[in-house]
C-alpha cells in the first residue's frame, strides 16, 4: 500500500479525493498497489464530512511520518507550497502538483532536487487542466526537435471571448457571466490580464525547448481592452479573437508572447471555444499536433493530478521527468517579432484609406455597417517596432490586435 498526503482541501484537493474514491479499483490496478490517502492538510475543519478524520493542520505531522511516500500539493500560490514541496523532495518523497505559480517560479530547482534524491516532481495538471501535455512533451515527443508550442491555455478568457462573439456582449457583461458560472474568480485579474496563461506557457516552453523561460520575461497582454466592436470587425474579416500564448523559434532565437490574436477558419485554434483549452505543437518530424480538451475545473484537473500519483507509484525509486536546465532560453526582443496587425480606426474608410495606405502600404480594409464612424484594416507583415512607428503617425487608432 502507498500512503499519500494531500496538501489543501480546496477545489482541486477535494477533486483528488473524489477521483481516488470513485475510481479506486481501477487506479489501484494501474498503480500496481493500493493508493491510500492518509492525511489531508488544511487550515479548516470539515465537521460532518468523512474527510475530517484525515484532516491535519500541521505539516510536521506529514513530514515526520515515514509511511508517506507521495505528497500531493494542491494549495496553489508560491508559499507555503514551495517550502512544503522542497522539504518533501529533499526527504526523497515524490510530489505531484497542479500549482503553475510554483512550477513556473521554482521548476528547475525542484526538478534538480528530485533527480538528486531519485524521486519525482510531477506537474501534469499545472498546464491545460485535464489535457495530457506535460507527459507528451517529456516522453512522447522526444524524437522531435520542436519549434513551436502555443495555444489557448486559459479557460476563463476563452469563455469570455466566445461569449462576446456568440451574443455580442461587452467584456464586462461576459466577465460577469463567467463569474456567475464559477469559471472566473471574484478577482479575475490573473485570468483576464493573461498572467495565468503566461505562467503556463513559461512551463510548456521550458519543457519543449529544454531551457528555462522566466515568466517575468514574457510579453503579456490580457483581454480587458477587447471590445464588442473589435469582435464585430473580426467577424466581418472572417476571424475570431483568442488569447493565445506562444513560444516559437525564429532562426536561432525564440520569441514568447501572451496576447489576444485574430485567428482565421484555417487555424486549428479557431474551433476551440468556451472553457476548452488547446495546445498546438510543431516538430521537425512530427509536423503539427494539437492537444484539446477540458483545460480547467475540479474533476479534469484532479484527474491529471491522480494520474501523476499513479506514475509516481510506479516509479518510486527512479526519476522519470527530464530536467529542464536553469540556463535561460535565448529570447529575442519582442520589438523584432513580425506579425500582421488588425487595426480599428476612427474615421471613414473612403475618406481615410489613402492616408492609411501611404503609411502602412497596401492593407486589407473593411467597413462594418454597425460602426459608421469607424473602419478597420489588416496590415502586411511587419515587426512590432515598424508597426509602432507607423501607428504613431495617427491619433485615431482605437485598437490593434495581432493576426496569427
Ligand atoms: N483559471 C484557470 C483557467 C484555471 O481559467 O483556465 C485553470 O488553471
Amino acid at each position: 500500500m502507498i500512503q499519500i498526503a494531500v496538501l489543501g482541501y480546496g477545489t482541486v484537493g477535494s477533486g483528488v479525493v473524489e477521483v481516488i474514491e470513485t475510481n479506486q479499483e481501477s487506479i489501484n490496478k494501474k498503480a500496481g498497489q493500493e493508493i491510500n490517502i492518509k492525511y489531508v492538510l488544511d487550515l479548516r475543519d470539515f465537521p460532518g464530512n468523512p474527510i475530517q478524520e484525515k484532516i491535519v493542520h500541521d505539516y510536521e505531522v506529514i513530514a515526520n511520518d515515514p509511511e508517506i511516500q507521495i505528497v500531493v500539493e494542491v494549495m496553489g500560490g508560491v508559499e507555503p507550497a514551495y517550502t512544503f514541496v522542497k522539504r518533501a523532495l529533499e526527504s526523497g518523497r515524490c510530489v505531484c502538483t497542479s500549482n503553475k505559480e510554483l512550477v513556473a517560479k521554482h521548476g528547475p530547482e525542484l526538478m534538480a532536487i528530485a533527480q538528486e534524491k531519485h524521486c519525482n516532481f510531477l506537474f501534469e495538471a499545472s498546464c491545460g487542466g485535464g489535457i495530457p501535455i506535460i507527459r507528451p512533451l517529456n516522453s512522447s515527443l522526444t524524437a522531435d526537435v520542436l519549434d513551436e508550442v502555443s495555444g489557448i491555455l486559459n479557460g476563463t478568457t476563452n469563455y469570455i471571448l466566445s461569449k462576446m462573439e456568440s451574443d455580442g456582449s461587452s467584456f464586462e457583461a461576459a466577465l460577469k457571466d463567467a463569474q456567475e458560472r464559477g469559471y472566473a474568480e471574484r478577482n479575475p485579474e490573473a485570468d483576464v490580464e493573461g498572467y495565468d496563461a503566461c505562467r503556463k506557457i513559461a512551463i510548456l516552453s521550458s519543457l519543449a525547448f529544454g531551457h528555462h523561460v522566466d515568466y517575468e520575461d514574457i510579453y503579456t497582454e490580457g483581454i480587458t481592452k477587447i471590445t464588442a466592436s473589435d469582435i464585430k470587425c473580426a467577424k466581418v474579416l472572417g476571424y475570431r479573437i483568442k488569447l493565445v500564448a506562444t513560444c516559437k523559434q525564429v532562426k536561432d532565437q525564440y520569441y514568447t508572447m501572451v496576447c489576444p490574436v485574430m485567428v482565421d477558419g484555417e487555424d486549428p485554434l479557431y474551433g476551440v471555444n468556451d472553457v476548452f483549452n488547446a495546445i498546438f505543437v510543431h516538430g521537425n518530424m512530427l509536423g503539427d499536433a494539437m492537444f484539446y480538451g477540458s483545460g480547467a475545473g475540479k474533476r479534469p484537473t484532479a484527474s491529471a493530478v491522480v494520474a501523476d500519483v499513479v506514475d509516481a507509484a510506479k516509479h518510486l525509486n527512479c526519476t522519470v521527468m527530464q530536467k529542464w536546465s536553469s540556463q535561460k532560453l535565448n529570447l529575442m526582443d519582442v520589438s523584432q517579432v513580425t506579425h500582421r496587425y488588425f487595426v480599428r480606426m476612427e474615421g471613414s474608410l473612403t475618406r481615410d484609406i489613402d492616408q492609411v495606405e501611404s503609411v502602412f502600404g497596401q492593407v486589407r480594409p473593411a467597413g462594418v455597417p454597425d460602426l459608421s464612424q469607424e473602419f478597420c484594416f489588416v496590415t502586411k507583415p511587419m515587426t512590432e517596432k515598424e508597426y509602432e512607428e507607423k501607428a504613431a503617425k495617427f491619433g485615431t487608432i482605437l485598437n490593434r490586435i495581432r493576426v496569427r
